[in-house]
């Protein structure tokens, strides 16, 4: 089945799905859920969030210069899906969802204290790609809650991250295979 160009990221599923923590100029928090995210280099360590460019997040992220990632396991779905609504700008999604602020560790945005793990980047530099604005970020502190760290590696099938197909559809990680061959 040929499936319509402009929704192709439909296919390349799952991405995934994480709540990107921001605060304004007067220090107003703000959380969103975005998939269209990406690595894009471990040293330096950058990764790329790509943002429509009305987004409270993106201003957020131009006026103080920083966001964090926040890893969302399989039981805050639906607080992950409350944090899409579009409420004003100041209006804090993290406390209308009913998520718990944490003070990060070196950038002003907040973290989500019921998250899996936080991710804290600066801002490196944008650059407009169609009808987005990638954002990429300079990743300045990373952070796992250490019981889903089994042996050093992160342990998928605890931790249940969501991932996200398109719309309402989203799967969760949990099964984790391993490649054989040398
Ligand atoms: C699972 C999911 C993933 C999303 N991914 C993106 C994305 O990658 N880029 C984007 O611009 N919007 C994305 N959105 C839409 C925003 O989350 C939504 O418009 C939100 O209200 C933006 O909030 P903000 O204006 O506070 O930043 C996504 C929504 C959902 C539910």
């Amino acid at each position: 089945m040929e499936i319509n160009p402009s929704g192709f990221y439909e296919i390349l599923s799952p991405r995934c799905a994480v709540l990107i923590s921001t605060v304004d100029k007067e220090g107003r928090a703000n959380a969103a859920p975005f998939s269209f995210v990406t690595p894009v280099s471990s040293n330096p360590p950058l990764l790329l969030y790509a943002s429509a460019p009305h987004r409270h997040t993106l201003a957020n992220t131009r006026e103080t210069g920083d966001f964090v990632l926040n890893i969302v396991p399989e039981g805050l779905l639906d607080k992950l899906w409350a944090c899409s609504q579009a409420l004003p700008k100041g209006v804090s999604e993290i406390e209308k969802a009913g998520l718990t602020e944490r003070k990060s560790q070196k950038v002003k945005s907040p973290s989500i204290e019921d998250c899996v793990g936080w991710i804290e980047c600066q801002l490196e530099f944008e650059k407009e790609a169609g009808d987005h604005i990638l954002v990429v970020g300079r990743v300045v502190h990373a952070e796992c809650k250490d019981e889903f760290m089994v042996k050093g590696e992160f342990d998928v099938s605890r931790a249940k991250p969501v991932m996200h197909i398109r719309g309402r559809r989203f799967v969760v990680a949990e099964r984790v295979v391993t490649a054989t061959v040398d």
